[in-house]
């Protein structure tokens, strides 16, 4: 039997043998199309190749794409279960041209591989071809030799492939397989096409046209070629069975779901195990791409997925969680070709099943109020649109869940009912808050809220992404247009920029489109609707435009490593400092991080090294972040740090960082929606750079991380390199050359102190010269440079005791020309001379304010040093 898996590899080595590269599937979240939900083809990542906007190394590709078709202008998820055929995910198979090979050898490919590599029987083939295409008529007689019989000419409605209301398209071609008489269904074309004898498995587009907005369509520079081959399609073709859900990989999913609920593969529950065997695919798949259930775009078309999964899973029977068990088994069938399942295992598992104990919880309820409300409908009967919005609104049942349960009964919903009742609760919304008396520019923004939606952050998966224009505003007032030179800004349906919040500074970079270029200098958010503050550099923006966005990567991956280390720093605080350690605010900014927390007095030295040990062990481990989403409740309740206070929605996104040191999530969890890194190894190193108070009880780490940690630990390696060269010291010895330095320093400064006040008194010698005689009085006068006012007192004693009896005025002038004045009188002439009088005398001729002091001793200083001389003849003539 042909295995899902070598018919993969089958299709793939065929088309490299033939010359063509082999792609790697590109992500269900398209990063290059802001139209597109879900990537719903194989094309889908070769969009920009085809209109010639990308240039790639080669012309030939082959690819395996995963693709969701749950949503958007492909949308199979009402039909799953329901048909042998349909999938919300699926793998297309593709080879593709741009601007290589055109119809001719697109056919003959295809008809090699079909017939000859695959030994398809000719006879069980038949191709369509688009009405007027009489060139592909042609190629299919020359090269397959099929008869007219065999090729059925078809309308735009299934011959014209488009990929969305914009984008590439062009006629198609497409190959059908017989399953034979005992399957109800007749040929394409036929009025029993819809059965599912005759199944389309290939279908080849001849690109040759791109879809403008505006309904008008150019021609691509090149034809090109894209085909799409659904893999469980021709893998139920190579292994004998008609029904998709019968190849090998179906019935290992069907099998296990079978047995974790209980019942028989085959049995009546066998719609129920199909949906949730496709079902489990795409939230797995998109759960592993970090979409997570919500109530908003992408999250709530998973979300519907899961839970119309979930409601099958308890038609079967089931009362507990199962559809989590089955992760595994989707593991082992896919995880090869996806290693995205196998990495993200654990958290796929987590998710589905904290989203079953959500829905489980409230599912009861709400399937008795559908019952009791249905009780007395009849097939044809129509439920009212408010009971849906309130089993919508109040138990989560999405509207095609609600249609879903009903439709075995032949009961629909009224679904313009439905709409009325979510337009009149959001109109109730609208009317709280204007009541709520906001800014004017609140105003704007609530009005953009509600007519836009919330933005939808791509940011957490990808730093690039389309998107398109979908408001402009310039100084808080909506505009059409922003001119080149212009300052405003710019809201689009989808973004990877982070909008400040949580701490987390928001993403700054640049936006390109056709002819277009913008800086994004900043990201705000306000009510959920993303605010790219805006200066354009070429072209005019305006409302509708396609645009690329893209955040600044280097400034991003700074803000991941800070914000992480951020978790860190707070668990380690809180283990280093004891457990009232609450957050109460921090900053993540590119360059650095700041941390407040409660705690009553500074942490010590020691303490902030061993946080800073602490965090840096867990960056060593080099675990993966993982992050869940989660009940408030249940997040705190698994010990996830919160901010106290802070007002949470009623699901929240818990980080969660380090091994586990109990059975917990993680060494670090907290409710978080920033921007971290992939793993803790990405932090590289955290260093604290300053600990300060920021109030009664709150203190204030900041630190810095990665290169900035690493230069800052650089530059100061280098100081104390260069002090060692002044010092000509070992760099360990710089400490101790210092001490020894400054202890040197200040036996030279008592040195010459005392060398100073010797030479005051005479020029070393013991004996000071002489006094001479003022009026009978003897008088000492001196002028010493460089003396400073604290050594007057000491040199005045001395003086005192050297002469005896007499009158001593010194003038000390420092070295930056201030004077201090000190006259002294000895006990003998006290009541003859006052030393309070002399020295007022002396301080005004060096500018001072009079000075003060005892009969014996007074002091005074004044700014003319220069005036020394002055200074001592005013007391002499005093005197
Ligand atoms: N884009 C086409 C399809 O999806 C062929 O790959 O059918």
């Amino acid at each position: 039997m042909t295995s899902v898996n070598d018919l993969r590899s089958s299709f793939t080595n065929y088309f490299t043998r033939n010359g063509h590269e082999a792609v790697a599937s590109s992500p269900l979240v398209p990063r290059n199309d802001p139209t597109l939900m879900f990537t719903n083809a194989g094309m889908v990542q070769f969009k920009n190749t085809f209109t010639g906007i990308e240039k790639r190394p080669y012309s030939r590709a082959t690819s395996a794409q995963k693709c969701v078709r749950a949503g958007g202008k492909h949308n199979d998820l009402d039909n799953v279960g329901f048909t042998a055929r349909h999938h919300t995910f699926f793998e297309m198979l593709g080879n593709f041209s741009f601007g290589d090979y055109f119809k001719e050898e697109a056919i003959e490919l295809a008809w090699t591989l079909l017939t000859k590599e695959w030994d398809l029987p000719k006879e069980k083939l038949m191709v369509t071809v688009y009405q007027d295409d009489d060139e592909a008529m042609a190629l299919w007689k020359k090269i397959a030799g099929l008869g007219e019989d065999r090729i059925v000419r078809l309308g735009a409605k299934s011959n014209f492939w488009q990929m969305g209301d914009t984008g590439p398209c062009g006629p198609c071609s497409e190959i059908f397989y017989d399953h034979g008489e005992h399957v109800w269904g007749g040929p394409p074309g036929s009025p029993e096409e819809d059965g599912d004898r005759w199944i389309e498995i290939w279908n080849l587009v001849f690109m040759q046209y791109e879809q403008q907005g505006d309904g008008s369509r150019d021609s691509l520079p090149r034809p090109s070629i894209d085909t799409g081959m659904g893999i469980e399609r021709i893998a139920a073709v190579m292994q004998g069975v008609h029904d998709n859900y019968d190849i090998d990989l179906f019935k290992s999913l069907i099998g296990a779901a079978a047995s974790a609920t209980g019942v028989d593969p085959k049995g009546e529950g066998n719609r129920s195990l199909r949906v949730i065997a496709d079902h489990l695919r795409s939230m797995s798949f998109l759960i592993a791409e970090g979409v997570l259930p919500s109530n908003e775009g992408r999250g709530y078309v998973l979300r519907r997925i899961m839970r119309r999964a979930m409601r099958h899973a308890t038609l079967l029977g089931a009362s507990e969680p199962v559809i989590h068990k089955l992760v595994s088994t989707l593991v082992r069938e896919m995880g090869q070709a996806y290693p995205e399942l196998r990495s993200g295992e654990a958290m796929i598992a987590e998710t589905v099943r904290l989203e079953e104990g959500r829905f489980l919880k409230t599912l009861g309820r709400g399937l008795q109020i559908l019952a009791d409300e249905t009780k007395d409908m009849n097939e044809g009967a129509v439920l009212d649109g408010g009971s849906a919005f309130k089993l919508y609104d109040t138990y989560g049942f999405p509207l095609d869940l609600t249609q879903d349960a009903l439709r075995l009964r032949g009961i629909t919903v009224d679904q313009p009912g439905f709409d009325a009742a979510m337009a009149a609760q959001k109109a109730e919304a609208r009317a709280s808050w204007s009541g709520a008396g906001g800014a004017a520019t609140d105003t704007v923004w609530f009005g953009l809220a509600d007519k836009l939606g919330p933005t939808e952050f791509l940011g957490y998966e990808t730093e690039t992404a389309e998107a398109e224009i979908k408001a402009l505003l310039k100084d808080g007032v909506e505009v059409a247009a922003l001119a080149a030179d212009e300052e405003g800004i710019v809201v689009v349906n989808q973004t990877p920029f982070y909008g400040e919040s949580g701490g987390q500074v928001g993403d700054s970079g640049a936006l390109h489109g056709d002819g277009l270029a913008a800086d994004v200098q900043d990201t705000q958010k306000f009510h959920g609707v993303f605010a790219h503050m805006v200066k354009v550099s070429e072209g005019t923006l305006k409302v509708g435009q396609p645009i690329t966005l893209v955040v600044d990567h280097t400034r991003r991956s700074s803000i991941r490593s800070n914000h992480s280390a951020t978790h860190l720093l707070h668990e380690a605080l809180r283990i280093v400092l004891g457990d009232h350690v609450a957050q109460k605010g921090s900053m993540v900014s590119p360059d650095r991080l700041r941390f407040d927390f409660v705690h009553t007095k500074p942490v010590t030295e020691q303490e902030m090294a061993e946080v800073e040990d602490i965090a840096n062990a867990i960056v060593l481990q080099n675990t993966p972040v993982e992050t869940r989403l989660m009940g408030v409740d249940e997040a705190k309740e698994s010990g996830a740090r919160a901010l106290f206070g802070e007002k949470y929605g009623d699901e929240v996104r818990v980080v969660a960082m380090g091994e586990p040191t109990g059975n917990g999530l993680g060494w670090s969890v907290e409710l978080c929606g920033g921007t971290h890194v992939r793993r803790t190894g990405d932090i590289g190193l955290v260093s604290i750079v300053a600990e300060s108070a920021v109030g009664a009880g709150v203190r204030r780490i900041e630190a810095l991380t990665g290169t900035a940690a690493r230069h800052r630990g650089n530059t100061n390696v280098a100081i104390v390199n260069s002090a060692a060269g002044l010092l000509r010291s070992g760099g360990h010895e710089v400490l101790e050359r210092i001490a020894a330095l400054q202890e040197q320093l200040k036996r030279s400064e008592k040195a010459l102190s005392d060398a100073k006040q010797k030479l005051a008194m005479g020029g070393g010698s013991e004996k000071t010269e002489g006094p001479e005689i003022i009026n009978g009085i003897a008088f000492v006068g001196r002028v010493v440079e460089g003396l400073q006012p604290k050594d007057l007192r000491g040199l005045m004693d001395q003086t005192k005791k050297q002469v005896g009896s007499a009158v001593i005025a010194i003038v000390g002038v420092t070295d930056d020309g201030k004077a201090g004045l000190a006259v002294g009188v000895t006990e003998d002439l006290i009541g003859k001379a006052s030393a309070v009088d002399l020295v007022r005398a002396g301080s005004a001729a060096l500018g001072g304010q009079g000075g003060g002091g005892r009969p014996d001793m007074a002091q005074a200083g004044g700014p003319n040093g220069s005036k020394a001389e002055e200074a001592l003849a005013a007391i002499r003539a005093l005197l």
